[in-house]
């Protein structure tokens, strides 16, 4: 019996193997692991040049291009009347010159007809304003008046192209947000109000709920409630009411995508894949991308990184470099959404909507390609090849130059990088190295804990991002790799040997139980400060502060203490003082619980502020300060992975380093240049070991 059961178990490892190395690749018979596309919008230009310009996008090397994400009024010019045959000779010239083609349904930008006949479906503002047509994104989504008209379109669409060999995927939508975050017209309020009736059935359970008692809030009925609306009370609003229309919001984006793509699956074969491309998960935090995991077949991803609205600190070089932390962030979320992904938009030069727009640095374009490669993005798709030369993105590069011939220098960076990364061979056999396997880490996500602490961040200077960041740049300069999980997922020990919960604040029994199971099966569990602080209705436990989570941890939390910028506290990890005024979590460890950071000011100096033990064949830890500048976070993290014995990288700041398919890759994002320490039996196959700002190094350990 048992023999059979492990003859089981190897076979279903090595179907998967299998199965892993045989997945198809996005777009057939590429012979680049991370094949490289063009944006190219038709409708922008004379028809006459369309050949022209497909056939320089193949002879610089893209192999796919991207059609028709904002066309819906060159695709219905009038309701009901379609017109694809532009859009068939485009995909006949792509074809002609070997460019697969991805399409994009037009949803993000309805024609004018439709907003004039229904202007029921425009979206408004927290502020009491109507959107108008003359932009894009300004439309309830979800309205099914909308839905009705997105239906037609994306019909007529996929029973056109969802058959054709030369279509490799489809886009839904793009950047998929409601236009204004969160849409404040009456018909969301009667939605929301019917999503209320669904979740909580009557109004004594809502009121129960969302604590009306407090200020006499009590609804006597469901239409009662409005939204949510910062701009008509006077004294806040009720956490409970505000955090539920956020989720609400959320949800109502993930059905209209969901909406999307059944369309398209009634119609569009199989190997034609779905996605949609998120983006700026840090700007849009209503947008969940797993609620959409079961619907699409991957999340792509874009990424502007010169934007300067990104995390982009650093040197003297940062804001010509970019923000390579934010393009890592944001490949490893969408990656984690279905296990594969590529980067939809990637910025070939300068951009036209940052705070300011920088010439990005030479070789900067080429290594934010590389990094996409080395962090595993299976396509890279360049937004866009031609600059134009009208419109709201005038001033936004492309591939080429104004003159639609020339090549800028981006866009040779471009050429370059499709060119090395084609050299490089897909040895299907290799596997993941030890050292690169032992310290990969799971950052647990919910996007409702981001919605509740961006609610009440409690103190002035509590960006919940930036206290992700903290730890996640921590985890990148050991040379990480990061898969962000939801508490619906396996907590598998052999498959992340650490988890970090940052800032986790609304926790279940069943969530500490899963806990428990990953430490004791050999996981190495940290939790950050707030982690716990509330079920998950948003209720501050009916008990000492954290206290469901003080057996795990092993110590209480006697209580947190804020503090003004200007006089910060301080503690101690090994000698070495940090400051830190944002949180801290003062607490007292229990017996066999070690305390790993201790406060050396205030009133409660000495006591502890981090603890670690030994639970089962894991461990938990519990950081309950954070630093003011993220570097505590870096040494207690390098400090806690060491004890583990595990081999961990001491990369720099702002300096890259990630497996993939064999080969090691670094870049440099940082102002100044790198020794990478290599093995003796490393062999390097691009740039130095000597790693200058914006280079790339690629090598092999034999
Ligand atoms: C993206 C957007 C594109 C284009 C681009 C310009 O955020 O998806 O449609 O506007 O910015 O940088």
């Amino acid at each position: 019996m048992k023999n059979t059961l492990s003859i089981l178990i190897l076979f279903i490892l090595l179907a998967n193997l299998l199965f892993a190395q045989n997945s198809p690749a996005l777009f057939k018979n590429s012979q680049s692991m991370m094949p490289v596309g063009a944006y190219y919008y038709p409708e922008h230009w004379p028809k006459e040049q369309w050949e022209r310009d497909l056939k320089k996008m193949a002879e610089l090397g893209f192999e796919f291009t991207h059609f028709g994400e904002f066309a819906w009024s060159r695709m219905e010019p009038e309701e009901g009347n379609y017109d694809f045959g532009w859009l068939d000779t485009c995909i006949a010239l792509a074809d002609k010159y070997n460019l697969k083609v991805i399409l994009c349904t037009p949803t993000p930008t309805p024609p004018a007809w439709l907003t004039q006949k229904h202007p029921e479906i425009l979206s408004k503002s927290e502020a009491g304003f109507t959107q108008s047509h003359g932009s894009r994104l300004h439309v309830s989504y979800n309205h099914p008046t909308y839905l009705f008209y997105t239906e037609k379109i994306v019909k007529a669409l996929a029973e056109r192209y969802g058959q054709d060999e030369r279509v490799s995927g489809w886009q839904i939508d793009n950047e998929p947000h409601f236009g204004q975050l969160y849409d404040y017209s009456s018909f969301q309020e009667k939605e929301f109000r019917l999503w209320l009736r669904q979740k909580y059935k009557t109004t004594e359970a809502l009121n129960k709920a969302w604590g009306t008692a407090f200020w006499s809030q009590t609804y006597n009925h469901f239409d009662q409630i409005p939204l949510p609306n910062a701009n008509r009370v006077g004294q806040g609003l009720n956490p409970h009411h505000r955090v539920d229309f956020r989720v609400y919001m959320g949800e109502a984006l993930a059905s209209a995508l969901r909406f999307q793509t059944e369309i398209l699956r009634k119609y569009v074969k199989k190997e034609q894949w779905i996605t949609t491309n998120y983006a700026y998960f840090k700007f849009l935090p209503p947008v969940d991308p797993f609620l959409n995991r079961n619907d699409f077949d991957f999340a792509s991803h874009t990424m502007y990184l010169t934007s300067q609205y990104l995390n982009d600190e650093g040197g003297a070089l940062a804001h010509r470099l970019g923000s390579g932390l934010e393009l890592s962030f944001s490949q490893e979320m969408a990656h984690s959404v279905n296990g594969k992904t590529g980067i939809m938009e990637l910025q070939p030069g300068q951009i036209n909507w940052g705070k300011f727009n920088p010439q990005p640095l030479p070789g900067a374009v080429r290594m934010w390609l590389w990094h996409a490669f080395a962090l595993g993005d299976e396509f890279a798709c360049a937004y866009r090849f031609r600059q134009p030369l009208y419109g709201g993105e005038q001033t936004h590069y492309g591939i080429l130059m104004t003159d639609g011939i020339s090549v800028q220098r981006g866009g040779k960076e471009y050429v370059q990088a499709i060119q090395e990364i084609k050299t490089l061979k897909h040895d299907k056999a290799v596997t993941v190295p030890n050292v690169y396997k032992k310290r990969k880490t799971a950052f647990l996500w919910k996007q409702t804990n981001l919605l509740d602490l961006e609610n009440q961040p409690h103190h002035n200077d509590w960006n919940t991002w930036q206290h992700y960041y903290d730890y996640y740049s921590a985890l990148k300069t050991m040379g990480a790799s990061v898969d962000f999980i939801t508490e619906e997922d396996n907590f598998d020990p052999r498959e992340y040997p650490f988890m970090v919960a940052s800032a986790y604040q609304r926790i279940n029994q069943a969530l500490i139980e899963k806990w428990w199971e990953y430490v004791q099966k050999g996981g190495h569990l940290i939790l950050t400060c707030r982690t716990g602080t509330k079920d998950s209705n948003g209720w501050l436990w009916e008990s000492k502060l954290q206290e469901p989570i003080w057996d795990l941890i092993g110590a209480e939390i006697a209580y947190y203490d804020h503090l003004p910028a200007n006089r910060p506290g301080k503690v101690m990890l090994d000698e070495k003082e940090y400051n830190w005024h944002i949180w801290a979590d003062i607490m007292n460890p229990k017996a066999n619980t070690e305390s790993l950071l201790t406060y050396s000011d205030q009133f409660y100096q000495g006591k502890t502020a981090a603890t670690t033990r030994s639970l089962g064949n894991g461990s938990v830890s519990y950081i309950g300060a954070w630093s003011d500048n993220g570097k505590l976070e870096r040494d207690i993290l390098h400090k806690i992975y060491q004890s583990k014995n595990i081999e961990i990288l001491d990369l720099p700041p702002y300096v890259f380093v990630e497996w993939r398919n064999g080969y090691w890759v670094a870049v440099n994002y940082s102002s100044e240049a790198v020794t990478l320490s290599l093995n003796p039996q490393s062999t390097i196959i691009i740039g130095n070991q000597q790693l200058k700002p914006g280079g790339v190094t690629v090598w092999q350990d034999k």
